[in-house]
């Protein structure tokens, strides 16, 4: 008997809510894109602004501080500030180091699997929200260029850990004040809470989620990644707010330095 084969037409540009109508929500839906583009788009102008500074991201010896913005670390061009690079650097011209390393940190982020969602909505519309109609009439997922390019998040991820080991190094060396011995001063506070956060995001990633349970037929035969894995996946359940926190707190950690460099504020000595 031959079996009969049906399938329901998905048209992505159709309408939810009837003819002309995009959808029947009542609520606020559009809320949560709205700010989702706001804040992303304030934190690329600032990134960006900030990355071309090329001035104002480290806190030396002269105020008794070692303090690096982490949009500068490591400093590894050769004009970088004394003091704020890892001891190897790269002659390249009056290019500024920001823009070299904000290259894995920032591919990090934007293909995160969370972001993803967040700026396919906030952005492209695509959809804006559940139950709203999208804004195109086609859509062909991450299998072309430029999109097919968000797999390579598994290796920016490893990246990520390159640059948190980093930052908790400068974290560290945050508790040292030159001349006075060790101590904890808010910028040293405000450099291990960065540092942390930062690590928190890494590690709720879905990847280094799957990392250490996936691909597995059991979990019996691999304790230490189940233990792992049961570790991450609470974590992994924050993922969301982890994104977002540490976006946030990043840039302000970068601003806090920036204003202690350029000498508008006094970084408060606690002990
Ligand atoms: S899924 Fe968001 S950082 Fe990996």
């Amino acid at each position: 008997m031959a079996v009969m084969e049906s399938s329901t037409k998905v048209v992505l540009g159709g309408t939810r809510g009837g003819p002309g109508v995009a959808t029947l929500r009542k609520d606020r839906w559009w809320l949560q894109p709205v700010v989702t583009m706001s804040v992303l788009t304030a934190f690329v102008i600032y990134s960006t602004w900030a990355a071309f500074q090329n001035r104002n991201y480290f806190v030396g010896a002269n105020v008794h501080r070692d303090l690096v913005s982490p949009f500068y670390s490591p400093c590894l061009t050769t004009h970088c500030v004394a003091g704020s690079t890892v001891g190897f650097v790269f002659g390249l011209g009056s290019l500024s180091p920001a823009l070299l390393i904000l290259i894995f940190p920032l591919g990090f982020r934007l293909t995160c699997y969370y972001y993803r969602r967040s700026y396919y909505r906030a952005f492209w519309w695509s959809p804006p929200s559940c139950a709203v109609a999208d804004a195109h009439v086609a859509y062909s997922g991450e299998t072309r260029f430029p999109l097919i390019m968000q797999n390579l998040h598994r290796y920016f991820f490893f990246a990520g850990l390159i640059f948190n080991s980093l930052l908790t190094y400068d974290a560290v060396r945050a508790f040292q004040q030159p001349g006075l011995g060790w101590g904890v001063t808010v910028g040293t506070v405000v450099l291990c809470v960065d540092a942390a956060l930062l690590w928190a995001y890494s590690l709720s990633c879905h990847a280094c989620r799957h990392l250490c349970g996936g691909n597995l037929k059991n979990f019996s035969e691999h304790p230490l990644r189940y233990r792992f894995w049961k570790l991450l996946t609470p974590l992994n359940a924050k993922h969301m707010n982890l994104a977002w926190t540490s976006l946030i707190f990043v840039a302000l950690t970068d601003v806090y330095v920036r204003l202690v460099a350029s000498g508008a504020l006094t970084d408060y000595k606690i002990f």
